[in-house]
Formats: C-alpha cells, sequence, structure tokens
C-alpha cells in the first residue's frame, strides 16, 4: 500500500457568518495558498489497526484512539472508515501540517477533515467523491461547532467561491471582476462554538433586534452577492462595510479585530470586516490594485507578520 498525500484548502467568509447558521445566505471563497497537509503511510511492523497521529502544529503525536472525540481527524478517520465499511485497518501513521492557521477564522476544522477524508479513503484505495467527503465534513463539524451551517465543509470540499443557503443548498459564483483580499490575524483565536452559542444566547435574550439584524445581514449579502457577480468592487465594499457593523452589534468584534480594521481603511482599504466566528481570529480587507502594496504592509506590521494576500479571479 503506497504512501498518500492529499491536501484542503482554508475559506474565507466574504459576507453572512452567523447568520447563515440561522438561514440566511452567506458568500465564501477558497483561500488556495492556506492549505492543511495529510501524508498516509503504512507503518509495516505495527499491530492491525493502530493508526498513529503527528501533527505538529497542533501538539498531536499519539494514537487516534487515544484524541479526544471532537477532534476532526478522529471523526474524519472514524467516519471514513465506517463510510468505507472497513473494521481492521492496515496500521498507518497520519502526518498532518499546515500552513493555515488553526481557531482563527479560516475553516482549519473543515480542512483537517476533508483533507484527512481523502487522504485516507485515497491510501485505502477507495477514493470518495467529493459529495461524499463534503457530507463527513460535515457530520465532522457537528461534533466541533454542536450546530454548524455547512457553509465551511462545501467551500473546502469544492474549493470554489459560492453561495450558500441552509434550505437551499449551494451554488458556485463566477466573480464578474478581479478581487483583492488582504486577510490578517489579530491573534488571539476564539472557539467558534462559543461565538456561536453567543448569537443563540442573545436572540433568546432580546429575540425582536437579534433577529432584525440577522435579517439585516441577509440583505447585505443579496447586495454584495450580486455585486460579486457583477465584478462591482465599490458595491461589495459597501455590503462588507455595512456588515462588519452589524457583526459588532451582535458582539462579534474585538478590541484587536477592531484595531486591524481601522489600519486596513485608514492604509486605503475599501472595506475590512471579521470573518468567521469572530471575537477574535482574522479580518479581511477588500483592496484596489493601487493600495495593495500599502494595506499588506500595514496590516504585516499591526499583526506581527500574520497578513496574506488572496486574490479571486475572473476567469474570464
Ligand atoms: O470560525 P470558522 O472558520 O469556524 O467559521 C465559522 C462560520 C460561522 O458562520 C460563524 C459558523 C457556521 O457554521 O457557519
Amino acid at each position: 500500500m503506497p504512501a498518500m498525500n492529499q491536501s484542503a484548502c482554508g475559506k474565507a467568509i466574504l459576507l453572512g457568518e452567523h447568520a447563515v447558521v440561522h438561514g440566511e445566505g452567506a458568500i465564501a471563497i477558497p483561500l488556495s495558498n492556506k492549505r492543511v497537509k495529510v501524508h498516509v503511510e503504512p507503518k509495516i511492523l505495527a499491530p492491525d489497526s493502530k493508526i498513529h497521529v503527528i501533527a505538529p502544529d497542533l501538539d498531536i503525536n499519539q494514537e487516534l484512539s487515544d484524541l479526544p472525540k471532537q477532534n476532526p481527524i478522529f471523526q474524519a478517520v472514524r467516519l471514513t472508515l465506517s463510510e468505507l465499511n472497513i473494521t481492521q485497518t492496515p496500521s498507518c501513521k497520519l502526518l498532518v501540517t499546515s500552513t493555515l492557521a488553526f481557531s482563527s477564522g479560516l475553516g482549519s476544522s473543515a480542512a483537517l477533515a476533508v483533507a484527512t477524508t481523502k487522504a485516507l479513503s485515497e491510501f485505502l484505495g477507495h477514493p470518495l467523491p467529493v459529495e461524499t467527503v463534503n457530507r463527513i465534513a460535515y457530520e465532522c463539524e457537528t461534533y466541533i461547532h454542536g450546530n454548524p451551517s455547512g457553509i465551511d465543509n462545501t467551500v473546502v470540499s469544492y474549493e470554489k467561491p459560492l453561495y450558500f443557503q441552509k434550505s437551499q443548498g449551494f451554488e458556485f459564483l463566477h466573480p464578474g471582476g478581479t478581487f483583492n483580499f488582504v486577510l490578517a490575524d489579530s491573534g488571539t483565536s476564539k472557539s467558534t462554538q462559543e461565538s456561536v452559542a453567543s448569537v443563540a444566547q442573545q436572540l433568546v435574550e432580546r429575540p425582536m433586534e437579534g433577529q432584525a439584524i440577522l435579517t439585516q445581514i441577509g440583505q447585505v449579502v443579496e447586495q454584495g452577492k450580486q455585486a460579486f457577480l457583477d465584478g462591482d468592487t465599490k458595491t461589495l465594499a459597501i455590503a462588507m462595510n455595512h456588515n462588519q457593523q452589524l457583526l459588532a452589534a451582535l458582539e462579534l468584534s474585538s478590541p484587536g479585530l477592531d484595531q486591524l480594521i481601522k489600519t486596513a481603511r485608514e492604509a486605503g482599504a475599501l472595506a475590512a470586516k471579521l470573518t468567521g466566528g469572530g471575537r477574535g481570529g482574522h479580518m479581511l480587507a477588500l483592496v484596489e490594485d493601487s493600495k495593495l502594496p500599502l494595506v499588506y504592509e500595514s496590516l504585516q506590521q499591526a499583526s506581527s507578520d500574520r497578513a496574506f494576500i488572496a486574490i479571486v479571479r475572473n476567469q474570464g
């Protein structure tokens, strides 16, 4: 059984995080240059069904069976074996490396689940179709987030920009122009499960106000979707900035994120907002070509070198 390598990208939500959990639409793009990589190789002399996991970025170097049940690698292996009806696995080693930051709004748990499912199923000689990989990754997400919308596993599985709505499924979005984004890490990692729970709590404590904000986010997403399709950077920027105000009204921003957003706007970004779970993690800025070097440099400085550029291209 030869060794196998697979990988999965990270993702950024352009518009609609959190509201998407409550049924509104949202738009996400893949981050193809930030990836989780999984290498699987046989361990010839080890007893059967022993899977050893090494993931230096996650401080993991142990048997799979000793990982916590909420670990995406654990769940992805379990669900992949169950999908393939395999009870006795050949012993193997899983090496997980990443250029994607963990727990910071970029879909790392979905990327871990997708990369593990693809690598293991191929290693076992039964590569799974993307629809199945997506379904398994969604199920993994339920163990980690509790109540995921499904947008993260979908964009990471298909690696294309898309519009997602829980009740309708998803549609791929073909950008009508080229959009430049700069992302930067506020340095504080926060649990998505907690931030999703905090929104649910607000809907209990102030239902009218909370629901009104989610509905407005839904409207902003529709406006942004049309702008994305039209290649209309200015209107997309208005939607992103408005979305940030609404997310802040749900207490999902943080002083670190606010500082990065201010830095981006002062350096000339057309828009800046948090992305993903919020209360820490990454921010996302939309930037015209001429301002890209300055915005990138300013965010690099403000985030201790944790900024990067992602470009969504109009494929013509
Ligand atoms: O922080 P991340 O990368 O896990 O993204 C979470 C996105 C949410 O909309 C807040 C949750 C979800 O399941 O859609």
